[in-house]
């Protein structure tokens, strides 16, 4: 048997403040050399102690040691190939919008066609930590690009070999397709920063390429594809387009040929295929998009996407980690009083080692039950959510839902003025919340009831 090493790619990336105006590559190499003055790191962890290395200190913000492929929780200095990428996100503003208006001034042509923002945003920073899946769909997504690149960097024909740069994520409302979409765009742009010095998204807003004008909807579609390879032209800039609601756009054509539906559709889907089409060959795009109703795209799209994922509603586990997260904000923010929720491989110990009853003994002073009884009742709220089908835009706000609920307990906590109390000097407790939260999932199943009737 071999001893060789294995050794894993892990990619650090390194936020840089607004006003930093160090050079990359010399934060870069501190960087460098401040990680490897460490024998082991979580993977993924934030790290921390760079404050004290003044040149860091002094340009950056934030240091992430990023999830990998490799399923150890920590890696050993010897066993990493280290990825250090340092960027510094523009601010939100810079949004630019393109018109599918002809320019020559034509009222109601000019409805926004795409807005396109500069890339990395502050905007869409956390946003990817933030998406919670319980397989590995980011991962398989980074390494769909990083597959491309390869291939692209290896010069493959590709009349052999090719690629259509479309990716497709479906699958019901509020499950973060369009959230994850933004937030692949970031990295990207964080990962790539060092092939291209620019990266932008354009987000096509697919309601506004169907002109009242009958028959001119192709030609809309046309024209914002021109603006897009305008952009694209530059070969330093890499361009994220996103199509949100792809079916919008691209309806089945099996209802338009058989004349059921006015042929512009049968356009706009031509047109588009035909710009796809043409965009292959372009290193530095991709395009991603999104729909709750796969069978109602176009079978010729469908075909035309590299990747086709489906993206479900969260399992149980996955749930836990998103209401862990909202919990952990606000307690951070001095909403909730200060306890620590553990995380859920820790809770599944908790529970396999619990007793019936556990979950109801709230009253414990002890730190490790106190813990084990939070994890053991949010597993068990994460269970409820689960039979109810909740999606995680539902389970986001169930925090400002169960704040709601509770600011309107008034009668069953001790009296109105603590409940404001609590809230002004950040000491309102956990069980409050987990309460309220629970009841906010329990009306919710009942107003569930009466639609269904
Ligand atoms: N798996 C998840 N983990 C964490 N947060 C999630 C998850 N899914 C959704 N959310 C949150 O729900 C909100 C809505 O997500 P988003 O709009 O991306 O969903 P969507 O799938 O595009 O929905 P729709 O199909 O209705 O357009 C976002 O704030 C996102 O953070
Ligand atoms: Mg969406």
């Amino acid at each position: 048997m071999s001893n060789e090493l294995l050794r894993w790619p892990v990619h650090v990336e390194v936020r840089l403040k607004s006003r930093a105006s160090a050079r990359f590559d010399t934060i870069r190499k501190f960087v460098q050399t401040f990680v490897i003055s460490h024998d082991r790191l979580g993977i993924p962890s934030v790290l921390e102690g760079w404050q004290d290395v003044p040149e860091l200190s002094a340009s950056v913000e934030h240091i992430n040691i990023c999830e990998s492929s490799c399923t150890k929780q920590s890696l050993s200095r010897e066993e990493m190939i280290l990825h250090v990428h340092v960027y510094q996100p523009s601010d939100g503003e810079s949004f630019e919008e393109f018109s599918t208006g002809s320019g020559n001034g034509g009222e109601d042509e000019d409805t926004m066609a795409a807005s396109v923002c500069e890339l990395p945003n502050r905007g869409w920073e956390g946003l990817w930590n933030s998406l919670i899946y319980a397989g590995d769909i980011k991962l398989k997504l980074l390494d769909y690009i990083h597959a491309t690149l390869l291939l692209s960097d290896a010069n493959v024909d590709f009349n052999l070999v090719s690629w259509n740069r479309v990716v497709l994520l479906h699958g019901p409302p509020g499950t973060g397709k369009t959230s994850l979409c933004r937030a692949l765009a970031q990295k990207l742009s964080i990962r790539l920063s060092h092939r291209y010095s620019h990266a932008r998204l354009l987000e096509i807003n697919s309601h506004s390429l169907f002109s009242k004008w009958f028959s001119e909807s192709g030609k809309l579609v046309q024209r914002l594809f021109n603006s897009i390879n305008e952009l694209i032209e530059e070969e330093d800039s890499f361009v994220i387009v996103l199509i949100d609601e792809v079916e919008s756009l691209t309806a089945a054509r099996a209802g338009a040929m058989a004349g059921t539906e006015p042929s512009d559709g049968l356009r706009v889907v031509n047109a588009l295929l035909t710009q796809l089409d043409k965009l292959k060959h372009r290193k530095n795009v991709l395009i991603m998009s999104t729909s709750n109703l796969v069978n109602a795209i176009d079978s010729a799209f469908v075909d035309r996407a590299d990747i086709v994922q489906f993206v479900d509603l969260p399992t149980r586990e996955a749930i836990y980690e998103i209401l862990r997260t909202c919990l952990c904000e606000v307690i951070s923010k001095g909403v909730v009083a200060p306890v620590k929720i553990p995380a859920l491989k820790q809770a599944q110990m908790y529970e396999v080692v619990a007793k019936a009853g556990d979950e109801d003994a709230c009253k414990t002073e002890d730190p490790h039950e106190k813990q084990k009884y939070l994890a053991l009742r949010i597993l068990k709220l994460a269970a409820q959510c689960r039979s109810q089908k909740m999606s995680g835009r539902a389970l986001r706000r169930l925090p400002v839902l169960a704040l709601a609920r509770y600011l309107g307990m008034g009668s069953t906590t001790p009296s109105p003025d603590t409940v404001t109390d609590e809230l002004a000097t950040g000491a309102a407790d956990i069980d409050i919340w987990l309460d309220g939260m629970s009841q906010v999932i329990q009306e919710r199943m009942k107003e569930r009831e009466h639609l269904q009737q």
